[in-house]
């Protein structure tokens, strides 16, 4: 054939295809989420095989692990006893609870290791949602702020780097930019989870920290978390979202899921400045662990080609449980 382009000459070897790679994934893009709990020991969690619930007391190992690896950053997630959850979820800004301790044990033993926190009620709510719930039903948006900056300073004070609000009330990233500065903590980050969805891919961490929502008080609780998280069907939704935290004083903007939500990194990419974070939910994670023990799917290619499709859509970041072994792998591949 008479072909003038003939786009396979630039893929015929190894070097050449590494020459016009586009995009590449390293260590330093990935944001590892760490469980922590009460107990002594760590603990194996059903749906996401691989991750467990740290102690305050061995979570260095782990973190250890990562910072070798070429992971810089750590996000921290805490599984509350069942007796300090209340309707108010006041525990998340109790000095002396799980996540302060673990944030100022990390920042002792190892300050480089960057520390990102999870601010939102439905770890210490007795009713699994991520603000108050009303008589009535009805998640309360501005009563939970109040919480929530007393939460974000709470973790600032004990050394967190970046503080994540992940409960997706309006207004709450301009309000804990406030309380921080207020606090003297301007140099502390905001990742606002910016277009977060109402999705069914959070089941598997839902039951490592046994935070779903649930009928516990007399309340009528609503089932899902569809009144302030995000509809799956909406993307232009997302940008306004975008808008209101870069003007309320995000640093950087996360999308979640990730795999199932391509478009809106790419949208987000399109339209701010800021960094894109996505986060490579625990569902995406169980799906391919799953198929991996059966042997359906090769785990390191399907994980790599996943992280990568985040990079290529327009991430800079990536909150994934597949941090360490993907660090390794891509460790392995230098060599
Ligand atoms: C809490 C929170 C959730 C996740 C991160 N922070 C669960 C939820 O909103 O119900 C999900 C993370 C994952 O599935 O990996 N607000």
């Amino acid at each position: 054939m008479d072909l003038t382009y003939r786009p396979r000459r630039l893929r015929r070897t190894s070097a050449l295809r590494e020459m016009v790679r586009e995009n590449s994934l390293s260590p330093a893009d990935f944001i590892y989420p760490l469980f922590v709990h009460q107990g002594s020991e760590e603990e194996e969690i059903g749906a996401m095989p691989g991750a467990k619930r740290w102690s305050v007391a061995n979570i260095m190992r782990e973190v250890e692990r990562a910072w070798g690896l070429g992971i810089r950053c750590v996000v921290l997630f805490p599984k509350v006893s069942e007796d300090l959850k209340s309707e108010d979820g006041a525990e998340c800004f109790n000095e002396n609870g799980l996540i302060p301790k673990a944030i100022s044990l990390i920042k002792n033993e190892l300050p480089e290791m960057m520390i990102m926190t999870d601010v939102a009620l439905d770890p210490y709510s007795c009713d699994g949602h991520d603000g108050i719930v009303s008589n009535e039903g009805i998640v309360l948006n501005d009563e939970t702020i109040d919480q929530l900056c007393r939460q974000a300073v709470v973790q600032a004070q004990a050394g967190a780097d970046l503080i994540g609000p992940s409960d997706m009330m309006d207004g709450r990233v301009g309000a804990i930019r406030e309380a921080l500065d207020d606090e003297g903590f301007q140099h502390v980050g905001i990742i606002s989870y910016t277009a977060k969805y109402a999705s069914a891919y959070y089941g598997p961490f839902r039951e490592a920290l046994d935070s779903a929502p649930r009928q516990d008080s007399g309340k009528i609780i609503p089932k899902d978390k569809s009144t302030y998280q995000m509809d799956p069907a909406n993307s232009r939704e997302a940008i306004t979202e975008a808008q209101l935290d870069e003007q309320e004083g995000a640093d950087i903007l996360m999308v979640k899921p990730g795999l199932a939500y391509l478009d809106i990194i790419y949208r987000l990419r399109e339209e701010s400045e800021l960094p894109i974070a996505a986060y490579n939910v625990s569902g995406e994670y169980a799906m391919v662990k799953a198929a991996a023990q059966r042997g359906w799917i090769d785990e390191r290619s399907v994980v790599l080609e996943t992280l990568l499709s985040f990079k290529r859509a327009g991430a800079d970041l990536i909150l994934t449980y597949h941090s360490c072994d993907a660090a390794g792998w891509l460790g392995d591949l230098k060599s």
